[in-house]
């Protein structure tokens, strides 16, 4: 029977420390400020964005919050990101993806100053991670790094496969399992015999965002077993990618969904926010 590992756990505790830190910059003149910014009504990513500056709340940040509507232009967005990219206040920037329909997502996030990406999708801070230097970790892969760490599980020399090549999470999170020495498979959509690679896999990540992909029959026995996905299912319940019920039995490790890597993610850009205000004196 699997481990579970709990996100709701690990995020505590590190935001507990986080905390910590920001008082002791706070008391040297310097609060971190988080800018999120939401386009349109996607029901998900009003959800996500509450979350975030609940985040910003608990941990003591100075936020703003800019529900933009669907009808927006592209040029009032950079506009916004300019002035942005100026505020002595502001030292992180997250614009809310998925955008609306005739908005340039990457064309805005190129707008975004690096310094203050703490999303880490700009091409700088991506380059930055495939040459495994960086300053801004992305969210949700390293999110998934803190919970295999938590498990006690070292990443050097497994067999990990990552299911999954979004620029968010499956290709991020095949660099940095890959910087801590992993063998790194990435499957996706098109990869024939899905099972065949997973079957191998001592490490799985599965990024996909279909509900019941990852079957017991899929698993290596004690494998580690991370869950990206967020699915609804028929009863409109939050489900993973993983098939809980026939998984849990076969691996060592797992983490749930809702309270894996949900709220490690949210943890991980509160830690990017702090970091980008202690970088801001250093600049
Ligand atoms: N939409 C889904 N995940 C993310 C994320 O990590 N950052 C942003 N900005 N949008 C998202």
């Amino acid at each position: 029977m699997a481990e579970i590992i709990s996100g709701t756990a690990l995020a505590a505790k590190i935001r507990a420390e986080l905390k910590l830190e920001t008082d002791e910059l706070k008391k040297a003149g310097i609060t971190p400020g988080l800018a999120v910014v939401l386009v349109g009504e996607d029901p998900a990513s009003k959800v996500y964005v509450r979350n975030k500056t609940k985040a910003c709340e608990e941990i003591g940040f100075y936020h703003e919050q800019y529900n933009l509507p669907a009808t927006i232009s592209e040029e009032e967005i950079l506009d916004l990101v300019d002035t942005l990219n100026r505020s002595a206040k502001i030292h992180g920037i997250l614009i809310q993806a998925p955008l609306p329909k005739g908005l340039d997502f990457k064309n805005i996030i190129d707008h975004i100053d690096p310094n203050k990406d703490v999303d880490a999708f700009h091409p700088y801070n991506v380059g930055k991670i495939m040459i495994g230097d960086f300053e801004f970790l992305p969210c949700t892969p390293a999110g998934v790094m803190e919970l295999i760490h938590e498990a006690g599980v070292s990443v050097e020399g497994k067999n990990c496969v990552v299911v999954g090549r979004s620029n968010i999470v499956g290709k991020p999170q095949a660099m940095l399992l890959l910087k801590e020495n992993g063998t790194v498979t990435v499957c996706h959509s098109k990869t024939p015999n899905l099972a065949d690679f997973t079957r191998n896999a001592d490490i799985l990540v599965s990024a996909v965002g279909r509900a019941g992909l990852i079957t017991g029959d899929m698993i290596k026995p004690g494998a580690t077993v991370v869950d990206v996905g967020m699915n609804r299912n028929e009863e409109g319940k939050l489900v993973g990618d993983v098939d809980f019920s026939s998984v849990e039995p076969v691996a060592g490790y797992l983490t749930p969904v809702p309270g894996g890597v949900g709220p490690m993610t949210i943890t991980m850009l509160m830690k990017n926010t702090l970091k980008a205000a202690k970088l801001s004196v250093k600049k």
